[in-house]
């Protein structure tokens, strides 16, 4: 695949989106290798990693030359497949963190949006400058900025197209630690690593159980989450921390079983 590499380092899965000539800006074929990416993904992949190649940007956004010459029917296409991809990323059963390395803006922002978690480099830039060309975001992001920052700082990055350095998407809580530029993908590997040490079935329900949160009523979410509760049980995973946390011995390693 041209666009997309995916790497691994234990139960971890890297996927890199790969034009850094054109600061990962997304076109067809770019989000086509991506989700070629995603298909390769296995049950041993308990976690996934998404990062830009390059110093410079995670993923500068949709490909600007590609979308100044669609009529109304392309552009509905090639936002739907966007769309569509981030959506499928959303509900990859795994965990999904962004290692924001440099600029995310228009859709390169949606991306990270899309994700579970989003760490970042020092360098790292938000933006959603769609109105200054004349659109909005195309690939989803309207919908999951307002629920991960709030509607009134959202409208205001959505209304103004302005840039949000790394310190500032920290303190709003956009993302979750920043580091330097050579220390980001450690870091993302390491948290992926915890994560991935944990009980499978039981992080594919916290993932069902939390994405709930922003897609339903609080009733309806309560009532899912019990099944997904209940369905951690009797799974040889839960039957053996349980009995070793009781019996004072280290648990074995996780089987997904
Ligand atoms: N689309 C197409 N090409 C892009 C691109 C984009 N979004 N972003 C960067 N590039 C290309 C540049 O055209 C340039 O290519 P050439 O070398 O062939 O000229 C190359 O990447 C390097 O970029 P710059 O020379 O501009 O690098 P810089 O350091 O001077 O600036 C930047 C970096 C501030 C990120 C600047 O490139 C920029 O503003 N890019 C556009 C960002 C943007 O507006 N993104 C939103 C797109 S709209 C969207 O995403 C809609 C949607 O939701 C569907």
């Amino acid at each position: 695949m041209q666009y997309a590499k995916l790497e691994r380092v234990g139960k971890v899965a890297i996927l890199t989106v790969n034009r850094p000539q054109a600061l990962n800006a997304l076109n067809a074929e770019v989000l086509t290798d991506i989700a070629s990416t995603l298909d390769l993904l296995t049950r041993g992949d308990r976690c996934l990693v998404i990062t830009g190649a390059g110093e410079k940007a995670f993923v500068a956004g949709a490909d600007i030359a590609l979308m100044r010459n669609q009529n109304k029917t392309e552009a509905m296409t090639f936002a739907r497949m966007g769309s569509d991809l981030f959506r499928r990323i959303e509900q990859l059963q795994i965990p999904v963190i962004a290692a924001v390395n440099g600029y995310a803006l228009g859709g390169g922002f949606e991306l990270a949006l899309a994700c579970d978690i989003r760490l970042s480099s020092e360098n790292a830039v938000f933006a959603l400058p769609e109105v200054t060309l004349g659109i909005i975001p195309g690939f989803g992001g309207t919908q999951r900025i307002c629920r991960t920052l709030g509607e009134s700082l959202a409208k205001e990055l959505l209304f103004t197209g302005r840039k949000m350095k790394a310190q500032e998407a920290l303190s709003c809580g956009l993302v979750n630690r920043v580091f330097a530029p050579e220390a980001l993908m450690s870091g993302a590997i390491d948290l992926a690593t915890d994560i991935a040490a944990n009980a499978p079935i039981a992080i594919r329900a916290a993932k069902a159980a939390a994405n709930l949160c922003a897609e339903t009523s609080l009733e309806t979410g309560l009532e899912a989450a019990l099944h997904l509760y209940v369905g951690c049980y009797e799974t040889q995973d839960q039957q053996n921390a349980m009995s070793a946390f009781v019996e004072k011995r280290k648990p074995e390693p996780f089987e997904d079983r």
